[in-house]
């Protein structure tokens, strides 16, 4: 039995089974195979601690297409909220669903899920990591490029983020460069160490930046909000100390012609990216969004299958 917790968990032969798999789904689906009932009768349990709009619904509509059902509770609607543990809650949970997939305020919660479970556990997001994220940006990386390893992908702004972490790791485990591009402050030089062993093996580089030019010459420019779900008492300094990072046209010209622009949504146009390069010829943000549910259905099929 498997979770998906950080993408660490998964060596890299794994993470590029789980993208041929959810390039796989998208083709069949594309081509009108929308519904392939792998497991029928099966629940997924979504468990959210804060606001979703793709993970939620990419979710919902990836058990749909597998013939699963989904249950969605907030932790108010649990007797968790009355003080019954998350060990126990788990445990019971074990016995009804096949997977349970969680978006958290800690980590340490989804550590703890996964510690009581029976059933795997798939991070929908929390304070530290975004795998799911990370597989659909890979694999829009792959469709725009048609190329899997050696890419160069930049993420400018908010290099602490969950988005910007998870993309650094599937990055380590691709062979590719990360240049984390953003002020001093942010940079967590412990995800390059915890990295090591895959950058070994894999001939990836990951690196942090404070100078925009580092952006030249990749192929995607990789944004996310300055202000992430929980930060919010952060929001006045981190918009002072990310204003030079914004992605705008100059940024995209120094980065080139074939770079993508990508962004895990939802934006905030006029802060971390300018309404031209969201909306312009080089964004591949809403192919990214879409890829959600396939790279959500290769999840489910692979730890499902698993048991
Ligand atoms: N990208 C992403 O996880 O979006 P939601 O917060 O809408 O789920
Ligand atoms: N970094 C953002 C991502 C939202 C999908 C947040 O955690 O709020």
């Amino acid at each position: 039995m498997r979770h998906l917790l950080t993408l660490l968990e998964f060596a890299p032969h794994e993470v590029e089974d789980l993208l041929r798999i959810s390039r796989d789904f998208k083709t069949r689906f594309l081509a009108g195979e929308v519904y392939t009932p792998l497991f029928p009768g099966r629940v997924l349990l979504l468990y959210f601690e804060k606001h979703s709009t793709r993970t939620r619904l990419s979710l919902t509509a990836a058990a749909a297409q597998l013939g699963m059902q989904t249950v969605y509770t907030t932790p108010n609607e649990l007797q968790l909220a009355r003080g019954e543990t998350v060990a126990d809650t788990m445990r019971v949970v074990s016995r009804y669903a096949a997977a349970v997939a969680a978006r958290v305020y800690k980590h340490e919660t989804l550590d703890e899920m996964a510690r009581h479970s029976s059933i795997p556990v798939i991070n929908a997001l929390s304070d530290r990591h975004h795998p799911l994220q990370a597989l659909a940006d890979a694999l829009t990386l792959w469709e725009r490029s048609g190329r899997l390893h050696n890419l160069k992908v930049a993420f400018v702004g908010d290099v602490s983020n969950n988005v910007a972490t998870s993309l650094a790791i599937i990055g380590a485990k691709l062979g590719w460069e990360v240049r984390l591009v953003g002020p001093k402050q942010l940079w967590n030089q412990k995800l390059v160490d915890e990295l090591a062993e895959d950058l070994a093996k894999t001939g990836a580089r990951i690196y942090f930046t404070d100078s925009i030019n580092d952006v030249a010459g990749v192929d995607g420019v990789y944004t996310d909000v300055w202000v992430s779900m929980g930060f919010e008492k952060e929001a006045e300094e981190r918009r002072k100390m990310l204003r030079p990072y914004q992605v705008n046209s100059r940024v995209m010209d120094i980065a080139g012609k074939k770079a993508v622009f990508l962004h895990c949504l939802p934006a905030h146009r006029g802060e971390e990216v300018t309404d031209d390069v969201i909306d312009g010829p080089q964004s591949a943000v809403w192919d990214q969004a879409e890829n959600r549910m396939h790279t959500a259905k290769a999840v489910l099929a692979y730890l499902l299958k698993m048991r």
